[in-house]
Parts: structure tokens; sequence; C-alpha cells
């Protein structure tokens, strides 16, 4: 297979936590380290203000996950990680996107759509109520985002498909009109990727205020641990591993056979505290090392400042670049 450019955004939103880890960064991780390919990864901050108003709480989210990708072992030599706000060529970009998009094709958008009939199921006298224009045009600044570094393959959650596939819109109309200037992406869709349950069984989520987050310290790590729900079964009664959030918040952590052990002792009817203190042990032991280096990492942030500025600048190389090549384009080069 030809060499391809990998591109991923993550939404600065939030403290990261256990079901960010299972689900996209371990894996992510993992994916980046194929010397074979061309990797961006960028904390989406633009994208993050646009629900996410309070600017103590976005600095900080941005922080967090910024060293909780570097301390899971993302390496920025191999990678080129930076904020999306650092690469003024973006909204740039936004902009000759947005004169190339028709309005009727962000009416359809998802994201809109879905506040859109919330308003109208609350009986709303405006569908429009709450919404801004960042979350309209929201595809545009995602599909920038690709375009701009001519990304092959961009791994998304399945909530995101629609959004690649606007940015293929998008592009095939720039390119339709301008001239072959951007290269059109295919979506990776992460459909094996592990969904993790949250404290209350339900997906591990934000909204849900069910997470684990995932460099608490050890005892607080426990804490929460202990209060994921279970049944009322006794001990000594034999317990149903399926469905059971111990046992898959366990089995995204260990190796296939301690899943079995963990399996028999179910059968055995292990209590739900000794269950769950063995769960606790089992995620400490992996995120050990990995939150001595985040402790260390949050504490410097002047030196995370840097990296992401340094993976700024070798962005921007290629930034610069096309939107020199896209301003001649379109008739606005000085
Ligand atoms: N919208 C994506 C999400 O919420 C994040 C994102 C922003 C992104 N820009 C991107 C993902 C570009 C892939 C490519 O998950």
């Amino acid at each position: 297979m030809s060499k391809q450019t990998y591109l991923t955004g993550i939404t600065t939103s939030g403290t990261p936590h256990l079901g960010n880890y299972v689900g996209a960064i371990r894996p992510a991780i993992e994916a980046s380290r194929d010397p074979a390919n061309t990797n961006y990864y960028f904390l989406a901050d633009y994208h993050a203000l646009i629900k996410s108003q309070d600017p103590a709480m976005l600095r900080q989210s941005r922080m967090e996950i910024a060293c909780a990708w570097l301390a899971l072992g993302l390496d920025p030599e191999h990678v080129t990680f930076y904020r999306q706000s650092d690469i003024p060529e973006i909204p740039e970009l936004t902009w000759l996107l947005t004169c190339m998009t028709a309005k009727g094709l962000m009416n359809r958008a998802h994201a809109y759509k879905a506040v859109v009939q919330e308003n109208n199921d609350a009986g709303s006298s405006d569908p429009d109520k709450g919404i801004n224009m960042g979350l309209f045009s929201y595809p545009i600044l995602m599909a920038a985002d690709i375009l701009m570094f001519k990304a092959t393959k961009v791994p998304v959650g399945k909530d995101q498909i629609q959004h690649l596939e606007m940015a293929r819109d998008i592009a095939q109309r720039f390119n339709h009109h301008y001239g072959e200037h951007l290269v059109i992406p295919e979506v990776v869709v992460e459909d094996r990727a592990a969904v993790l349950s949250g404290l209350d069984g339900r997906k591990m989520s934000k909204s849900y205020g069910n997470t684990i987050p995932l460099f608490d310290t050890a005892k607080k790590l426990r804490k929460s641990v202990m209060k994921i729900k279970t049944n009322s079964q006794e001990p000594g009664e034999p317990k149903d591993p399926e469905g059971n959030t111990v046992f898959e918040i366990y089995q995204a952590f260990a190796t296939p056979a301690q899943t079995d052990e963990f399996r028999q002792a179910f059968a055995d009817g292990v209590a739900w505290g000794d269950a769950k203190q063995q769960l606790f042990e089992l995620i400490d032991a992996e995120l050990q090392e990995p939150r001595e280096r985040y402790n260390a990492l949050i504490a410097d942030p002047a030196a995370i400042n840097n990296i992401l500025l340094q993976g700024a600048e070798k962005a921007r190389v290629h930034s610069r670049a096309l939107m020199d090549d896209l301003r001649k384009a379109v008739g606005i080069s000085s």
C-alpha cells in the first residue's frame, strides 16, 4: 500500500477519562508507531470553543489532553502534534471553503439538526435557539483541518462519518471550480474501537457524568472503581460477566489469560468488593508509570507549550505552502 497520511483531531473539552483512553488514545498511539505513515494529531481547540466558552476550563482541558497523549507515549518527533489554533492558515482555509459550501449542505449536518430537533421537541418558538454559527458551520472547519494537510485517511468514530462525507463534498466542489488542489480524504471508521461503560453502566461519557478520570491519584482511582454500580448479589453467588461493567472494564485492560481467570472468579462467586479491588489493581498497574510522567509534564506547562509550538512549526511548513497555492488559485494572492 502506498504511504498514507493519517490525521485526527481531539476536541479539547473535559478531562481525559478511561473511556477516551481505551476507545481512542491507546489505539491511536499504537497506530502512530507505524513508521510507514505520516501522522498528524492535533488538539481541536477551535472546535471546543463552539461549546466550551469558559476560558479557564478550555485552557485546562487543552493542557490535560496534551499531557495525557504525551504521557501515554505519543512521540512528537515522529508524529506532528499541534494545536489547531496555532495554525492561522486553518481559519483562512475555512473561509475559502465556506465560500464553496452550499448552505443546504450545512442544514443537513447531524450536530446542528439535533439541536433544532431538541428545540422543536421542547416547544420552543425559535428552532435555532442556542445555536451559534460555529456549530452550524462546524463541518467546514473540520474539512479545513483535514484538507490542509492532504490527509488521505481520517480515523474517527461513527458519529463523524457525515462530517467526512461533507469534507469530501466540499473538496470536490473546490477542485471542480478551481482545479485539482485538494486531496480527497477517506474515512477510517473505528467501529471495533472499544466503547467502555461508565460508573452507572451507560457509555462512559462526560455528558453523563459517569467517567473515571485517567490520571487521578491511585487513591482516587480506587475510590471511583469502588463506585461502579453492581447488583445486590452476595459473595458466593455465581455472577454473570456478560454486560457487567466491572468485568467489561477489566477486559479492556487484561490479557486474554487474565480475562479467563476473572471470568472463573465470577463463576466462583467473587464478592463485588474483591472484584473491584482486582480491577483497580489492574488499571493502576497500567497507568502508574504514565501517571508519573503526566504529573511531571503538567507541572511544566512551558515545556508542553514548546512541544506544541514546535509541532505547529512543523505543520505550518505544509499549511503555508498550501495556502500560497490556494490564494493564487482563487485570485487573492498579494
Ligand atoms: N469533530 C471531531 C470530534 O468531535 C474532532 C475533530 C476536529 C476532527 N477536526 C477533526 C477529527 C479533523 C478528525 C479530523 O471527534
